[in-house]
C-alpha cells in the first residue's frame, strides 16, 4: 500500500493527480485507469483527512475539473453538466437504491439503465426545430462551443420538427471501434503516434480548430440519452426519451442496428441492475463501439427534477463501471527499456491478444523485485489485466507449466549503453547514470520534449525523434530549431509537404509558456501544478536561475524536497547550457503574468480562508472575486492567513482564528470589502 509521509510526498501526489487529470480532460490522452486515478484520489483524500494542515488550496481535491478546450468560444450550461456517481460494490448499488427510496418517498422506485458510452459527453440546442449549438461538458459549467464540427457528425440532423420551441439534448460523442481502427492504420502509415482508444480518438478529433479537417476524417458517431429542456413537449419518463428523440429524428440507441440486445431497459430492484450489468457485459465484445459499465437513472423525471443534485452529481443516476478484463497469453521475452532519467523498466514481450477492445502485445512488468516476487519466467503462460485506458500489466504467471526456463535475470549493464546500472538510494529502480550521452536516455528526453506534455511540437514524435537522432542531426533539444529542410529531406519517407510541416511546427513551437517550458526541459517533483507556480512566482527563466532555496520556500506550495530540485537542476552545468542554448537559437518562454488584482484593494496579496456556507454566493464563487482582488484563498487556518470568512454553521476554523488572532470577517463585511472592488 503507497503511503504519504511528508508534506513533499503530499505536494507530489497532488502534482501527479493534476497530471493525470489534465491527460484524460484536456489532452484526452489518460496514462492510468480510472481505477488507479481513483485510487490516488482516495490517497490523497486520506492523506489530507490525517493531515489537514498539509492541505493545499491548489489541491485536486479542492478542484477536481477542467477548462475549456483552448481556441473554442466558450458557453455556459443553461443546466449545469453534471457527472455521475460512481458504484463499485453491490452494497454501494443497494444503498443508492434505498436512498432514492427514501428521497422519492417510495419503496420501489423504477430506474432505466443503459449502457455507459465511453464518449465525450455534448450537449445540443435546437431552437424552432434548428441546431444552433454544441457544446462540450467543459468543467461542468462552462464548455466549448463545437458547433462546426459537431454538424460534420454523419447521423445528426440539423432540423428537426419547427413546432419544437426548444429542445436541449444530452448524449454522447463515440468513434465507432472499427473507425478507430481504421484511423490508427492510417495514422501508423504516416508515422504519427496511435491514439491508445476510442475516447481518444474522438476527443482528438472533435477539438481540431479546421472543421473541414474533421469531416475528411469523419468517423465519429453521436448518440443522444438525455433531455435538458424541452418547451413544449414534455416528456416524463426517462424510458421515454429514447423513442422520443428517435421520432424527431436524432441517433439515440435505437438507431443502432444489429444489436444483440436492447443496451437499455427498466429496472425494477437492485437484483435487476445486477442482471442487467452481467448481460451487458456479455455482449460488450459484440458492441459496435467501447462502454465502461452500466448507468441506472430513476425512470420518472419529474421525481428527478423534484430532487436537488449534489454539486457534482444527481442523487437520483449511478454509474457502475466495469473492472478491467484479464486474459491469458504467452511471455515471449522480457525486455529492458531505459527512461528519460535512466530508470530501468523491464517490459514483457507478449503473444498479441485481445483486451478490452485492444490488441496488446507489451505490458509493464514494474521492477526486478516484482518480476522475483511474482517468479515471472520468460516463456510462461501471463494473465494479462487492461482496463479501459490504461497500460496493460501482467498480474501473474502459471507456475504448473512443466519446463519452465530458469528465472529471468535483471541485466546489470545499460542496453543502450553499457553503463553499469546503479541503485538510487531509496528507490526500487535501477537507472542508467550516463545521462549526457546514453543515447535511449537522449531520445527519450527530446521525444519528451516535442511530445504533448513537452512544447507539444505538430508533426513532430517519436519515430523522427529517432531517425534524427540515428543520423547524428539532433544530439539535444536547441537542436532542433536549426533543422534545416534539405537535412530533413535526406530522411526516409520525408517529402517536400511534410519537411514544410516538420519545419513550420518547430517554428510555431518557439514561444511556449515559462511553465511548459519548464515542464518540457523536466525538473524533478516540478508537476503541471508546481510549474505554473515557479513561473507565475519568478515570472523568467532568468529569476528561476537566482533563485535561492529560501525564496522559494517561501512559494505557496513548494517544500523542501521540491525546492531543493529546482536549485539542484538549475545549477546544473548540463541544465544551464542547455536553456542558454536554446535562448540563442530564438526559444523565447513568454513571461507568465502574475495575477494582477486591485491596487490598495484591503484583500489584494493577502491570503483568506473562508468557513461555513455563504449563503450569496459559492464558494467557487467567493475564491474567484478574491482572486481578482489580488488574494489567495486556503484552506487551513495559520499564522499567515490575513482574514477568515465566516458564513453560515461555520466549522473549528473559525475557533482556530480566534486562537490565532486572525481578523475575521461576517459575510456582511465581506461583502462590503468586496463591492469596494
Ligand atoms: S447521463 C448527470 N448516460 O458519463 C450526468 N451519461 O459521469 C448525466 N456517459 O459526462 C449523464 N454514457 O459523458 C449518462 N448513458 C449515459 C452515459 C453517460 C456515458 C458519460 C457522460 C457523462 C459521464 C458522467
Amino acid at each position: 500500500m503507497r503511503t504519504v509521509s511528508s508534506k513533499a510526498e503530499y505536494e507530489a501526489l497532488c502534482d501527479e493527480i493534476w497530471h493525470h487529470n489534465r491527460c484524460y480532460f484536456q489532452e484526452a490522452a489518460p496514462e492510468i485507469s480510472d481505477e488507479e486515478f481513483d485510487a490516488l484520489v482516495r490517497l490523497l483524500e486520506k492523506t489530507e483527512s490525517e493531515h489537514p494542515e498539509w492541505i493545499s488550496p491548489t489541491s485536486p481535491t479542492q478542484r477536481l475539473g477542467e477548462k475549456p478546450l483552448e481556441g473554442f468560444q466558450e458557453v455556459t450550461h443553461e443546466e449545469p453538466m453534471l457527472s455521475l456517481e460512481k458504484a463499485f460494490e453491490k452494497e454501494e448499488l443497494v444503498a443508492f437504491y434505498d436512498r432514492v427510496a427514501r428521497l422519492i418517498d417510495r419503496f420501489h422506485p423504477a430506474f432505466f439503465g443503459e449502457v455507459k458510452m465511453d464518449g465525450l459527453a455534448i450537449s445540443a440546442t435546437y431552437e424552432k426545430g434548428q441546431l444552433v449549438r454544441a457544446v462540450t461538458r467543459g468543467d461542468g459549467k462552462v464548455g466549448s462551443d463545437i458547433t462546426q464540427n459537431f454538424k460534420t457528425i454523419k447521423g445528426i440532423p440539423l432540423r428537426i420538427d419547427s413546432e419544437i420551441e426548444l429542445l436541449e439534448v444530452r448524449g454522447e460523442i463515440y468513434l465507432p471501434l472499427k473507425n478507430f481502427e481504421e484511423m490508427n492504420k492510417e495514422r501508423e502509415k504516416q508515422g504519427l503516434p496511435l491514439w491508445a482508444n476510442p475516447r481518444n480518438a474522438a476527443a482528438g478529433s472533435i477539438k481540431l480548430l479546421d472543421s473541414r479537417e474533421l469531416a475528411k476524417r469523419g468517423g465519429l458517431s453521436c448518440v443522444f440519452y438525455g433531455i435538458a429542456r424541452q418547451t413544449p413537449i414534455k416528456v416524463q419518463f426517462q424510458h421515454e426519451v429514447v423513442a422520443v428523440l428517435h421520432t424527431l429524428g436524432l441517433p439515440t440507441y435505437l438507431s443502432m442496428r444489429h444489436l444483440p440486445f436492447p443496451p437499455y431497459g427498466i429496472i425494477k430492484s437492485v437484483q435487476e441492475m445486477m442482471e442487467f450489468q452481467q448481460k451487458i457485459l456479455e455482449i460488450r465484445k459484440s458492441l459496435p463501439f467501447g462502454i465502461d459499465g452500466v448507468v441506472f437513472k430513476l425512470d420518472s423525471l419529474d421525481e428527478t427534477a423534484a430532487i436537488l443534485p449534489t454539486l457534482k452529481h444527481p442523487r437520483t443516476a449511478i454509474a457502475w463501471k466495469f473492472g478491467a478484463e484479464q486474459v491469458w497469453t504467452q511471455l515471449r521475452e522480457i525486455v529492458v527499456q531505459v527512461g528519460r532519467t535512466g530508470v530501468i523498466t523491464p517490459v514483457a514481450e507478449l503473444e498479441p491478444v485481445e483486451v478490452s477492445g485492444s490488441t496488446v502485445s507489451r505490458a509493464t512488468l514494474h521492477n526486478a523485485e516484482e518480476i522475483a516476487r511474482k517468479d515471472i519466467r520468460p516463456g510462461d503462460r501471463v494473465l494479462i489485466e487492461k482496463g479501459g485506458d490504461v497500460i496493460p500489466k501482467v498480474v501473474e504467471s502459471d507456475h504448473t507449466a512443466k519446463n519452465r526456463q530458469p528465472p529471468w535475470v535483471m541485466p546489470m549493464i545499460c542496453p543502450s549503453c553499457g553503463t553499469t546500472l546503479v541503485h538510487t538510494e531509496g528507490e526500487v529502480a535501477l537507472r542508467c547514470p550516463n545521462h549526457r550521452h546514453c543515447p535511449e536516455q537522449l531520445i527519450r528526453k527530446l521525444t519528451h520534449f516535442v511530445g504533448k506534455d513537452g512544447l507539444d511540437i505538430e508533426h513532430v514524435g517519436e519515430k523522427l525523434i529517432r531517425a534524427l537522432f540515428a543520423r547524428n542531426l539532433v544530439r539535444s533539444y536547441h537542436d532542433l530549431f536549426k533543422l534545416t529542410k534539405e537535412q530533413l529531406l535526406t530522411l526516409e519517407g520525408i517529402k517536400e509537404k511534410s519537411a514544410d510541416n516538420i519545419l513550420n511546427g518547430i517554428e510555431a513551437a518557439k514561444g511556449p509558456h515559462l511553465h511548459v517550458l519548464l515542464l518540457a526541459l523536466g525538473v524533478r517533483y516540478v508537476g503541471q501544478g508546481m510549474a505554473q507556480k515557479l513561473a507565475a512566482h519568478a515570472g523568467s527563466i532568468d529569476k528561476i536561475f537566482s533563485l535561492t532555496k529560501e525564496e522559494l520556500l517561501g512559494v505557496e506550495g513548494i517544500g523542501e524536497e521540491v525546492a531543493e530540485s529546482i536549485v539542484a537542476t538549475f545549477a546544473d552545468p548540463l541544465f544551464r547550457e542547455e536553456v542558454e542554448n536554446l535562448l540563442q537559437v530564438g526559444v523565447i518562454p513568454q513571461i507568465t503574468q502574475k495575477p494582477v488584482g486591485i491596487e490598495g484593494h484591503p484583500f489584494n496579496g493577502k491570503s483568506l480562508v473562508l468557513t461555513g456556507t455563504l449563503t450569496s454566493m459559492s464558494r467557487t464563487e467567493a475564491s474567484k472575486k478574491i482572486e481578482a482582488c489580488g488574494g489567495t484563498t486556503g484552506e487551513t487556518v495559520t499564522k499567515k492567513t490575513d482574514f477568515v470568512i465566516v458564513g453560515e454553521k461555520p466549522g473549528s476554523k473559525l475557533e482556530k482564528a480566534r486562537k490565532l488572532g486572525v481578523r475575521i470577517l461576517s459575510e456582511e463585511e465581506f461583502l462590503k470589502l468586496l463591492a469596494n472592488a
